[in-house]
């Protein structure tokens, strides 16, 4: 097993994990659990160290997903895994942890182990950290009690963070992966928000209008076409476009559409810009985009994918609704 095996929680039978994984996630709550996820590229370059082939803390079971000797970790924490079916016992003795776990804005998430090649990985890493305290900046004067739509939620941060900040929202959570929801119902439970999943690949498939929708999309060229990654053509800030002019059809009067998004820049263009300025309609809507990050993923510059990107950026994008 090197994936976590998890399936939505309205499906009969996971109760028990679903309840074992919220466990787990009060006991890392008890233990002041602290760790964020970096990007793939700096997570393998830890791993290959020769001195971090063994973890001996929690953090190195459910943060950077290293083998471990189970007794060097807390019996409750291998107990809690076990029972949710997410601890690997490996011939050699050592167990591996089937979940990861990181911390942002005072709320824990449960998602995908490293590496997260398979097709339906669970993503968080830091863009969601950045998306996060975009959020947390551009969220002031919602309504009381507020309606958040998390589009493409994958383990929930954006909507999460944004309802917990808020204090009294109603969050529904919607994405194109089973695995994702089932997490993002765990997370947002351990979080004390009030929520609902809705299994959606369209926003148009999502009921109802929204006060605050936030989304985070894919947004890379990826040919491996992996959910959490892929944004389709024009340099993958497909996504990013169709749901921006999707979604803002679905505020609520005054309401709020908060993207955090990755953009290509190519021959010294933003290629998402181009694209918004073009479609975005002409009246009922202002808005506002920025640069929160202007070199992201240098990394990827070095793939045939992006043999035409100068650089991909991270920028933010508030839409209102007048
Ligand atoms: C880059 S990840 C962001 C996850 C999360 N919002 C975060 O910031 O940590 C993009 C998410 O969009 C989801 N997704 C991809 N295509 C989708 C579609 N057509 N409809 C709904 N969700 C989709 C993926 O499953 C993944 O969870």
């Amino acid at each position: 097993m090197t994936e976590l095996q998890i399936t939505p929680v309205t499906d009969a039978g996971n109760e028990a994990q679903h309840a074992a994984l919220l466990r787990l996630l009060t006991l890392l709550r008890t233990r002041e659990y602290d760790f964020l996820a970096p990007t793939p590229a700096s997570h393998a370059r830890i791993l290959a160290r020769p001195d971090r082939q063994a973890g001996t803390t929690v953090a190195d079971l459910l943060g950077w997903s290293i083998p471990c000797a189970p007794a060097e970790i807390p019996a409750d924490i291998i107990v809690t895994l076990d029972a949710a079916g997410l601890l690997d016992r490996r011939p050699d003795g050592m167990v591996k942890a089937g979940v990861r776990v990181s911390a942002l804005f005072g709320c824990l998430f449960a998602h995908s182990p490293y590496p997260t090649s398979a097709q339906d990985s669970v993503f968080l890493g830091p863009d969601s950290y950045r998306f996060a305290d975009y959020i947390s900046r551009t969220i002031a004067g919602l309504p009381q009690p507020a309606r958040i739509l998390d589009y493409g939620a994958g383990a929930g941060v954006g909507g999460i963070v944004a309802a917990s900040l808020h204090g009294n929202a109603t969050l529904t959570i919607a994405d194109i992966n089973p695995k994702a929801l089932a997490l993002a119902a765990v997370n947002a439970t351990a979080a004390g928000i009030d929520h609902h999943t809705v299994q959606a690949s369209s926003i148009a498939e999502v009921d109802g209008s929204f006060d605050l929708i936030v989304t985070h999309p894919p947004f890379m060229i990826d040919p491996g076409r992996r959910a959490y990654r892929d944004g389709g053509d024009l340099y993958g800030g497909r996504l990013s476009l169709d749901w921006t002019l999707a979604a803002i059809q679905k505020l609520a009067p005054g309401g709020r559409f908060v993207m955090h998004t990755g953009v290509s820049i190519v021959g010294g263009r933003d290629v998402l810009r181009d694209a918004l300025r073009e479609a975005m309609p002409a009246i009922g809507f202002s808005h506002d985009y920025r640069l929160l990050d202007p070199d992201i993923y240098g990394d990827e510059l070095d793939t045939p994918a992006y043999s035409q990107v100068d650089c991909l950026a991270a920028i933010g994008l508030c839409v209102v609704r007048e």
